[in-house]
């Protein structure tokens, strides 16, 4: 494959997809940020992949602080830095569901992405592209019409976020599933994301951003278990081809193995 050049930031760069992303990027010729939330845990994924001859650095970054956020464009913002490439990869996928797992979830799967794109958007290249690592849990086939019916067309963004914290409330008061959520806070905050990745892709169209959700698969990382059918070598191979998209490439779609698949 050619030479990709620039610098690409990738959230939850530490282990699973993440990581392999970083490495996949930084063998492709690009400039790799691997951020994580555990400092030491960045540090030492780092260091492996330098040690391999790769240009990678280390930004620490927990995708759920808006002061870890700022801290970290602040320095980008310093450094004079753009970025070709934004991989929001980092989420969680935990036992059990109750409202604090709901609420987790979405703070984790659907506002980091959210707030990391918005307080990076100023530092995208023109022609840059922004992945958001989904799902096939995101998808609507199978929901509720009562949901669906508000996710899809998606509203605006406003009314997009107002709708996760309803369902945070929903299943805080008991009431999800009467109103038609699905038992999954998973599920509901990947349906989400794919939804934001529609509107972002329009709203960002103006300025020549590439925005797609992609599906990684089944893939075998701590949160997709030993058992599953993919390597990460597999699963990360789509991220990257979305992450080093050409200028005419596509977006406002969603993707596995490299082809569009309904949202
Ligand atoms: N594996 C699958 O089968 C599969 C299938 C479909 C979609 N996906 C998606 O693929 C992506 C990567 O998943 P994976 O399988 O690689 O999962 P993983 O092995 O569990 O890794 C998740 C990564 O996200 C990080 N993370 C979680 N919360 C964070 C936060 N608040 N701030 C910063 N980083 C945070 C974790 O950091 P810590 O080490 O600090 O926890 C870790 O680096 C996710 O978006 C997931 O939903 C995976």
């Amino acid at each position: 494959m050619a030479k990709v050049t620039g610098t690409a930031l990738v959230t939850g760069g530490n282990r699973g997809l993440g990581l392999e992303v970083c490495r996949q990027l930084g063998r492709l010729g690009m400039r790799v940020l691997l951020s994580a939330r555990d400092i030491a845990a960045g540090a030492e994924a780092t260091a492996a992949l330098r040690s391999e001859g790769l240009e990678v650095t280390f930004e620490p970054l927990d995708v759920t602080s808006q002061e870890s956020i700022d801290k970290l464009a602040d320095r980008l913002e310093r450094q004079g830095l753009r970025l070709a490439s934004l991989v929001n990869n980092a989420a969680i996928a935990l036992q059990g569901f109750d409202a604090s797992v709901a609420e987790r979830t979405v703070a984790a799967n659907f506002l980091g992405p959210l707030h990391v794109t918005e307080r990076l958007l100023p530092l995208m290249e023109e022609h840059g592209r922004i992945v958001m690592v989904s799902s096939g849990a995101g998808e609507l086939e199978g929901l509720s019409p009562a949901i669906r019916q508000r996710v899809d067309p998606p509203p605006s963004k406003e009314e997009l976020v107002a709708l996760m914290h309803e369902f945070v409330d929903d299943v805080r008061g008991g009431g999800y599933a009467a109103k038609g959520w699905p038992g999954s806070a998973y599920r509901v905050s990947k349906l989400g994301l794919n939804a934001l990745t529609r509107l972002l892709a329009a709203e960002l169209k103006p300025r020549h951003l590439l925005v797609n959700a992609v599906c990684p698969g089944w893939v075998r990382t701590r949160m997709g278990g030993e058992g599953a059918s993919r390597s990460v070598e597999e699963g990360a191979d789509t991220l990257v081809w979305a992450a080093t998209l050409p200028p005419e490439g596509p977006s406002g779609g969603f993707f596995r193995e490299r082809r569009a698949i309904p949202w």
